[in-house]
């Protein structure tokens, strides 16, 4: 074996990694996530740690460790990304550890990138990779253009460089104040040139469609409009058109109440905008408080309609046809203003005078549709269907909305496209110019995410958020909602979900990212098949993606669509299919893969390829740091199990709580380590293993690899797993283990045997260790096996409940049959596919 151990093979500040990494959640300003929306982001923080945690040797002896394990702890929070000495003393460590030259570094499944942002950070010659086209350019934005194009220069180099800028009316586009005024100062180039191109954009956009958004007499900015969608009473004798609304908040605040309340005139609904709560005293415009108005109860529930005017109710099928067969309609229902200088948000009914302007967009989006059909080859609203049947992203399609562009109305559609359309124009303006084509590219992206946020928060699934008065994006879950009342915005109002906002918001991360000076290749291809060298990175770290967890390629459809339009031309390569290329995603879709069995097979397979590609392209004594998304103990033998096939051996496994909780109540259920952080190496492996002696060995290793975890207060189903990745290494280092009859033991019969040596060692610790002092004194010397369960389980799962599967593990490692003991009398219950433990703890003793 030619490789030296890595600190992370050895030990990991575990508890204090997760606490800055749930800390880092409540973190906006400047973090990369909110550049653009990606599912299931990794912290910074155990990103950075486990990737240093991974290039450094293991401690010398106990002082180094604890110097090292303090270093790790402070250099991982988020308040020192930017600590130049800390972030120093870092990657000298790293040369050092890698013969004086920067180690190189591969993630191949990147994803929003946090992970390769934080291998650049510690100064690795890194490479980050995805197969989704939407994820390729938010890391680009990311790891690429902020690193290359955004070192700050002085403010009179950037004017000198920037003629244009000089010009009367180009002024107005940039941040004048700042900028003109000291120049004796600093400036990120890149952000200020996205300022200024993003201010041109919305200026050329407002020019034209403006005027769809007019002001109120007083001066008012529209900052959305509500919309109810509507479909005909079934009634015969009725008729009426039902405006379907979950609920009439508008404001819904301590001090301010304020609602849409619904009346029947003539045999239609109408609805009058009413107030109440101090913060509205002697306000106009609403009137007052209607006598036992609960705001709460809106006209549908479920898809089941009710008729405000005959009382009559709408089943949900019914509701669904009648959406499908295109007789449902839509209502503009109220007009949401802000009055630049004041504080707070006004609301009034919309009126037929909104409703003509509405028709004047609706006329002019026909014309200009049109036409840039004929310019651009291909309709510039998004006319590709959505993906069905498909949990996430099918409820529209449910209801009639079949293609992406379905999902916005006329006036949304006309905005957007005409944000598409500038964005294109953006880029030849800039050439035009003699900007460069490789920076232009740089800046047209980030108009091209700005974009994005702007259909996340101006579609008809997009919601009025009444808490905070603001418009939420569409995605504030993991799927595509059904919304019957929606918000639509103004992208030109400056307030949360506009073009202004929007970008001035993510700048910070821009900046952020700026802070490093090394930058990243990014790369589109499969993680099945990478296009690198064999034997050519010394680590790979990487977060897969896991099971049916998030159908990524499905979701980023939404902006996929319409980053197609606006960058086409921009990235050929990136966006020729008609939607996110989706055959080789490894995901378990059961749609996609033909049920469900299929679909698991075709994950792992899948997953297995791709650590045999990672096994292919690490150097001999290579390190790989995989993440693992640690829902269940599920899949976890599958995965020990291709890792082994691949050829990688565990050496390492961290459970880490990026999701802090507080204590487990009795009723809940007992939540595992949101995340595992397993270590692999490709080493060289003997041909064959006799259990017996790897069994012996095993002994050994753990004897003494167990203390150490337990003096890293590691404790519970935790303790289990990071003893297990330590198990595989013992295991894996033979190509194949056999019993003496020939049978070939696979990592699952390896795992029973741990369990077994591992609760064996904790019973001890906490009996002995006065880690419960109440059963220290109880439990002296021979134990039964039911009281060991029973010790174990306090000390794994609390007072919660657990997932039967986890019981039944840690039950066989007792040698208990759990199927024996729930229907008893006794201390073991099973609830559906739970198991609850009876406390208190005499229960134990009287049944064992
Ligand atoms: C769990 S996510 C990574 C998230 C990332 N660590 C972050 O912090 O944002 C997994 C990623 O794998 C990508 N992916 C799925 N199948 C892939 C394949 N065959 N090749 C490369 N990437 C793939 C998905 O698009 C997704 O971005
Ligand atoms: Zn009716």
């Amino acid at each position: 074996m030619t490789s030296t151990k890595r600190f992370i093979e050895e030990s990991f500040p575990v508890k204090e990694v997760s606490v800055e990494s749930a800390r880092e959640k409540n973190i906006r300003h400047g973090h990369i996530s909110t550049l653009h929306i990606w599912w299931a982001r990794r912290p910074l923080a155990s990103s950075r740690a486990t990737a240093y945690a991974a290039l450094i040797p293991a401690p010398a002896n106990i002082e180094e460790w604890q110097k090292e394990r303090d270093f790790i702890v402070e250099l991982c929070k988020w308040e020192n990304s930017n600590n130049q000495q800390l972030l120093e003393r870092a990657r000298r460590k790293i040369l050092e550890a890698n013969a004086g030259v920067p180690p190189k570094v591969l993630d191949p499944f990147g994803g929003g990138g946090s992970i390769p942002l934080e291998a650049l950070r510690l100064g690795c010659e890194t490479y980050s990779n995805d197969l989704n086209p939407v994820a390729v350019l938010i890391q680009k934005c990311t790891l690429e253009y902020p690193q290359k194009y955004g070192q700050p220069i002085p403010k009179t180099q950037y004017l000198a460089e920037r003629p244009w800028l000089m010009r009367e009316d180009s002024r107005s586009l940039t941040d004048s104040g700042s900028l003109f005024a000291d120049r004796s100062e600093m400036v990120n180039p890149l952000v200020e040139d996205v300022k200024y191109w993003g201010n041109w954009v919305l200026a050329q956009a407002k020019k034209e469609i403006g005027r769809f958004y007019p002001e109120e007499p007083d001066g008012s900015i529209p900052v959305g409009y509500i919309w109810a969608r509507t479909i005909p009473c079934q009634n015969p004798a009725c008729g009426a058109e039902i405006p379907l609304m979950r609920q009439y908040w508008l404001a819904k605040k301590a001090k301010k109440h304020v609602a849409l309340f619904p009346f029947v005139e003539n045999n239609t609904v109408q609805f009058k905008i009413v107030g109440d709560g101090p913060a509205l005293s002697g306000v106009e415009g609403h009137d007052e408080w209607p006598a036992g108005f609960t705001p709460e109860n809106g006209t549908v529930a479920r898809a089941v309609a009710t008729c405000p005017v005959c009382g009559s109710t709408i089943a949900d099928k019914m509701t669904r046809q009648l959406f499908q067969e295109g007789k449902a309609g839509q209502r503009m229902i109220a007009v949401v203003t802000h009055k630049p200088g004041t504080s707070g948000k006004k609301y009034r009914v919309a009126t037929a005078q909104d409703m003509a302007v509405f028709t004047e967009a609706e006329a002019y989006l026909q014309e200009k549709r049109e036409k840039l059909m004929l310019a651009w080859g291909m309709d510039p609203v998004p006319d590709e269907l959505i993906t069905r049947p498909c949990h996430d992203i099918d409820r529209p399609p449910m209801y009639g909305m079949l293609s992406w562009g379905d999902l916005f109305n006329a006036r949304q559609k006309l905005a957007l496209m005409t944000f598409v359309e500038k964005v294109r124009q953006v880029r030849e303006k800039m050439l035009g110019i003699g900007i460069e084509d490789e920076y232009s590219k740089a800046i047209g992206s980030y108009l091209g995410l700005s974009l994005d946020m702007q259909t996340g928060f101006n579609s008809s699934l997009s919601r009025w958020e009444n808490t905070s008065q603001i418009i939420k994006h569409v995605y504030s879950r993991q799927a595509l909602p059904m919304m019957w009342d929606y918000a639509e915005n103004n992208s030109f109002s400056g307030s949360t979900g506009s073009w202004l906002n929007g970008f001035n918001y993510y700048m910070n991360s821009v900046i952020h990212c700026s802070t490093i000076p090394f930058s990243c290749s990014v790369t589109n291809n499969s993680a099945t098949q990478l296009t690198f060298e064999n034997d050519s990175f010394d680590a790979v770290f990487t977060d897969p993606p896991y099971y049916d967890n998030i159908g990524y390629a499905n979701l980023s459809d939404y902006f996929y669509v319409w980053l197609k339009r606006s960058l086409i031309i921009t990235y050929p390569e990136l966006f020729f299919t008609p939607l996110t290329p989706k055959n080789n995603e490894i995901v378990s879709d059961l749609n996609r893969h033909g049920g469900k069995n299929n679909a698991r097979k075709f994950f792992e397979e899948m997953l297995k390829k791709s650590f045999q590609e990672i096994y292919r392209i690490l150097k001999p004594n290579g390190t790989a740091v995989i993440v693992y998304a640690h829902k269940s103990t599920e899949g976890w033998e599958t995965l020990i199990n291709s890792l082994l096939d691949s050829g990688l051996i565990m050496t390492g496994a961290w459970p880490l709580n990026t999701e802090m909780q507080t204590r487990l109540l009795a009723n809940e259920t007992a939540a595992l380590a949101s995340s595992i952080y397993i270590v692999a190496r490709k080493m060289a492996r003997q041909p064959t293993g006799f259990y017996t002696q790897v069994k012996e060995e095993l002994n050994r290793y753990l004897a003494q690899k167990l203390e150490r975890l337990w003096q890293e207060g590691i404790s519970g189903s935790d303790f289990f797993i990071a003893a297990i990745g330590s198990a595989i290494e013992v295991f894996g280092k033979y190509e194949q283990v056999m019993d003496y009859e020939g049978n070939v033991i696979r990592a699952d019969r390896l795992l029973q045997d741990v369990r077994k040596i591992v609760t064996d060692f904790a019973v001890k610790q906490i009996l002995h260790n006065g880690a419960s002092t109440a059963l220290s004194t109880s439990f002296a010397g021979e134990i039964s096996d039911l009281t060991r369960f029973y010790v174990l389980w306090r000390w794994e799962f609390g007072a919660a409940k657990a997932p039967f599967d986890e019981a039944r593990k840690l039950a066989q490692s007792c040698s208990l049959d759990l199927a024996l003991h729930w229907n008893r009398p006794g201390f073991i219950q099973k609830e559906k596919e739970f198991i609850r433990i009876l406390g208190p703890p005499r229960n134990a003793n009287r049944t064992a």
